[in-house]
């Protein structure tokens, strides 16, 4: 395996994308850790982020000595590697620019390892304001940008290979090829891993570690969620308890749909709970979006510690199982988010609650990967490939108070707008796409009538991660067919819009 040392870089989860895309197992642990306390000859290489910071901050922070002295292959990525020259006596210089996005360097020793497979010339994402202006004695350069700074160097004994630019980024254009030279030819790394191996193990680690004891899963329609009871499925069949818990404010259909395919599919005991009523009271007379979402969250854990403290107690359930992802995990280790924009759905602190103890089956596993998890055990593909949908539903693409006329409304053109956007191809190559509700009336003819009714917002997202994204540039005769189709077919609707800002500044749902 390959850890990672973070140094705060954005980038620093598409390091662990990138080494697990070649078949090599990543972990990803934050420069301040307690190095004696790890195992570090469980990895074969490692790998130093970039980051915010500058060799000539008070406060910068140095390269673990542990790692330097294990004799393993280390790369150094920007901050990591303008680090790397300070330590050896080497100068860095700041400067007030910032280099940033593409940028074309050449090599000046084509035939070393690190760079096979590369061209002369090559772009690169660069992403600096300091560079290494003197290399020190022991290393050698091994490419440079077209304004002449040092862009990759290497140790002539010692096992330490250092880049200025970032390799993990799809800009890099041999990105891949860099990081199948350093995993699999300097350090020989295994290329072992794949989906199929990582189920079989842990199934195998679930099977011990569970036993013949009992577990709960709260079930959303989600991609994790149903990846976890999947998995566990296949561990520990029906010792697994899952309660799914309606709130009424999914899309049409998806409540039904993710109960008959489990109950088709897997031997689990599925626990429904239909408590849209519930919802749609407490709503009543709320316009915030802030107050919305505490309500639905609020009342969501409610409805599922009823359920589930019953649950434990009849059949004496031991653990609970959450779809925890790596990305999860790495964002918690290193003190999360900064900013609270919106008061995010989820249900932290219930094993205390309940006192149970914690299964994550997906605790390693990057989005990517839970759903070539999924894949690999034969879940459907639409089920797998489901863009994400929030906690709180459409409570939040209901703008203002959530009436129940709107719910079917809003249901019914966002079916024709997924309808569409399946039909042309296009469900795949768009991150997230959905229709919301706008208590706005405006005039429309509908047959020779005068209409007076709502409107529906379009939104359609392309993003990596969601932090940020761009609003989807969709054939306007995809975006044509679906706004005369919800006009026509939907009741109450006589305008369509479509959604045409970013995030930043816009966030991606309306609420
Ligand atoms: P925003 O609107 O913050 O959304 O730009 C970013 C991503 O998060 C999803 N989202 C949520 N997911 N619970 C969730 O599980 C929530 O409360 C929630 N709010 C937003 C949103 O759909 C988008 O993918």
């Amino acid at each position: 395996a390959l850890l990672v040392i973070d140094y705060g870089s954005q980038l620093t989860q598409l390091i662990a994308k990138r080494s697990r895309k070649v078949g090599v197992y990543s972990q990803v642990v934050a420069y301040d850790s307690d190095f004696s306390t790890i195992d570090l000859n469980a990895y074969c290489a490692f790998v130093i982020s970039g980051g915010p910071m500058s060799v000539h901050d008070a406060d910068a922070q140095g390269i673990p000595p542990a790692l330097l002295a294990s004799g393993k292959p280390m790369l150094f990525i920007c901050y990591g590697a303008q680090r790397l020259a300070h330590e050896a006596g080497g100068r860095v210089e700041s400067s007030q620019k910032r280099e940033f996005g593409a940028t074309l360097i050449r090599l000046v020793k084509p035939e070393h390892p690190l760079f096979c497979g590369w061209q002369m010339e090559s772009k690169v994402l660069m992403s600096h304001s300091d560079h290494i202006e003197v290399l020190p004695d022991a290393f050698d350069a091994l490419a440079y940008t077209d304004q002449g700074v040092l862009a990759a160097y290497a140790h002539r004994e010692k096992p330490y290979y250092a880049v200025q630019f970032h390799p993990e980024s799809e800009d890099t254009v041999h990105g891949e090829a860099l990081f199948i030279n350093f995993l699999q030819t300097i350090a020989r790394a295994p290329a072992n891993w794949s989906m199929p191996y990582y189920l079989e193990e842990e199934v195998k680690v679930l099977r011990e570690r569970i036993g013949d004891r009992q577990v709960l899963l709260g079930l959303s329609g989600g991609v994790d969620s149903l990846v976890s009871a999947a998995i566990l499925d296949r561990a520990i069949g029906n010792q697994l308890y899952c309660v799914f818990v309606d709130h009424g404010l999914m899309r049409a259909n998806e409540a039904q749909q993710v109960r008959a395919y489990v109950e088709a599919h897997f031997n689990l005991n599925l626990i429904q709970v239909n408590a849209s009523e519930q919802f749609l009271s407490a709503l009543v007379g709320v316009e915030d979006p802030e107050a919305k979402r505490k309500i639905v969250g609020k009342l969501f854990v409610e409805t599922f510690l009823a359920v589930a403290k019953e649950q434990i107690q009849s059949h004496h359930l031991t653990f609970l199982a959450q779809g925890t992802i790596y990305s999860d995990v790495i964002e918690s280790a290193h003190g999360g988010k900064s900013q609270l924009i919106k008061s995010h759905h989820n249900v932290g602190g219930l094993p205390e609650e309940l006192h149970l103890e914690l299964v994550e089956p997906l605790r390693y596993l990057f989005k990517d990967e839970v759903r070539a998890l999924g894949l690999a055990m034969g879940i459907d593909r639409a089920l797998v490939m489901r863009h994400p949908f929030p906690g709180p539903g459409l409570t939040i693409r209901i703008l203002g108070e959530v009436k129940a006329e709107y719910i079917p409304i809003l249901q019914h053109a966002d079916t024709i707008m997924l309808d569409e956007l399946h039909s042309a191809g296009l469900y795949d190559a768009v991150s997230q796409a959905f229709c919301v509700f706008l208590p706005v009336k405006s005039v429309g003819v509908k047959g020779d009538n005068r209409s007076y009714d709502y409107t529906i917002g379009v939104r359609m997202i392309q993003s990596d991660d969601f932090m940020t994204g761009r609003f989807a540039q969709l054939p306007w005769s995809v975006l044509e067919r679906i706004g005369a189709r919800i006009v026509n077919e939907v009741a109450h609707v006589s305008r369509v819009v479509y959604d045409i800002t970013n995030k930043p500044p816009a966030t991606i749902e309306w609420e």
